[in-house]
């Protein structure tokens, strides 16, 4: 019996393809290519399901020249590469990787904190750059961490394994806004308070953003909620580029109304802002927060499991638009894979 067809978009771990390929015939990307649209909806046709990274756009265009691809099993927690209205219009379901990088995620945010809040990797470019001749009583005096008040905005999965560090290991008083308020017994595990937004804004000495990006959380951090916060804040942005408008953010930081930021996810990344790179107030890094090896293979486990659940079992193991699963249009394009017409 043939063995159905998938493309993997990306270069991935050589375990997770032999995996794959006890259940598929697998196209891959192992030298890591970027192809343009044109190029991905050339390479997707003939497949039933792509394991797709956040790097590719998924939408309308691309599924309607697609008519066979029933899954995409992106490996990211992340989905703002989806149009998940789109795709469930069409009948292609989409797949997520939640759970499995939670904690790795939640530590590398408390990385970005900490260096950032004391001023680890400018102290390090000055002893680099050979600067350093004595100890001075003030240098590289950075914010207080321990006993001071973490604020959470976005208080999900990832949200709550960082309030927990902050309670437990820092001793710190956690504050979150979410766009819905917890269960109280969800609440209490977090060692976390619920406050408006303002007040987070208002009194956090550390912020970190970990909500979801979509139009409603573009720019939630611009000119105005920057303002409102202490000028001697530290502001982690591990969720989305786009959450945070980076201008604003790099004028903030360069005229000292902010003190100090740790980014690893930016607007238009690959691509930086050169006036965030000019700063030294800043920690950047290369949207790294799930990158450990057993974390990304966890993810491209999962993803690979969703493929394999869906499409041979029709039981994906973390869906994100459920509701497409037996519809007219995904039995539709099952009918044109298989060469049956539906109905
Ligand atoms: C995610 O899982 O969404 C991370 O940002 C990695 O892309």
């Amino acid at each position: 019996m043939t063995k159905p067809r998938i493309l993997v978009t990306r270069a991935v771990f050589s375990e997770v393809l032999d995996h794959l390929g006890e259940y598929f015939e697998v196209q891959s990307n192992q030298a890591d290519e970027i192809w343009s649209k044109a190029q991905l909806v050339e390479r997707l046709h003939g497949k039933l399901g792509a394991l797709t990274t956040g790097s590719e756009r998924i939408d309308t265009e691309l599924l309607a020249a697609s008519p066979m691809l029933q899954i995409c099993a992106n490996m990211a927690v992340g989905f703002n590469n989806f149009d998940l209205d789109a795709m469930t219009e069409l009948g292609v379901l989409g797949t997520n990787t939640p759970d499995v990088l939670t904690q790795t995620t939640a530590d590398f945010g408390f990385a970005l904190l900490l260096a950032a809040a004391r001023r680890v990797t400018e102290g390090e470019h000055y002893l680099r750059a050979g600067e350093w001749r004595r100890w001075r009583y003030d240098m590289f005096a950075g914010a207080e961490v321990h006993g001071s008040t973490l604020g959470i905005l976005g208080m999900g999965r990832i949200g709550q394994a960082i309030a927990r560090r902050g309670a437990m290991g820092f001793e710190m008083q956690v504050i979150y806004h979410n766009r819905s308020r917890l269960a109280p017994d969800v609440e209490a595990h977090s060692c976390a308070r619920y406050v408006g937004k303002e007040e987070l804004l208002r009194s956090a000495d550390h912020l970190v953003l970990v909500l979801p990006y979509s139009q409603q959380s573009h720019h939630a951090i611009g000119a105005a909620e920057l303002a409102m916060m202490k000028s001697t804040a530290t502001l982690v942005n591990i969720a989305r580029g786009g959450i945070v408008d980076d201008l604003a953010l790099a004028d903030a930081l360069g005229h000292g109304r902010l003190a100090a930021a740790g980014l690893d996810v930016f607007e238009g990344e690959p691509t930086v802002h050169p006036e965030l790179l000019a700063l030294k107030n800043v920690v950047l890094t290369p949207h790294i927060a799930s990158a450990t090896i057993p974390t990304r293979k966890a993810m491209a486990m999962l993803a690979a499991e969703n493929l394999i659940g869906f499409l041979l079992l029709g039981q994906p193991v973390s869906p994100l638009n459920p509701q497409v699963l037996g519809s007219p249009q995904q039995v539709q394009r099952k009918g044109r894979a298989t060469g049956t017409p539906a109905g």
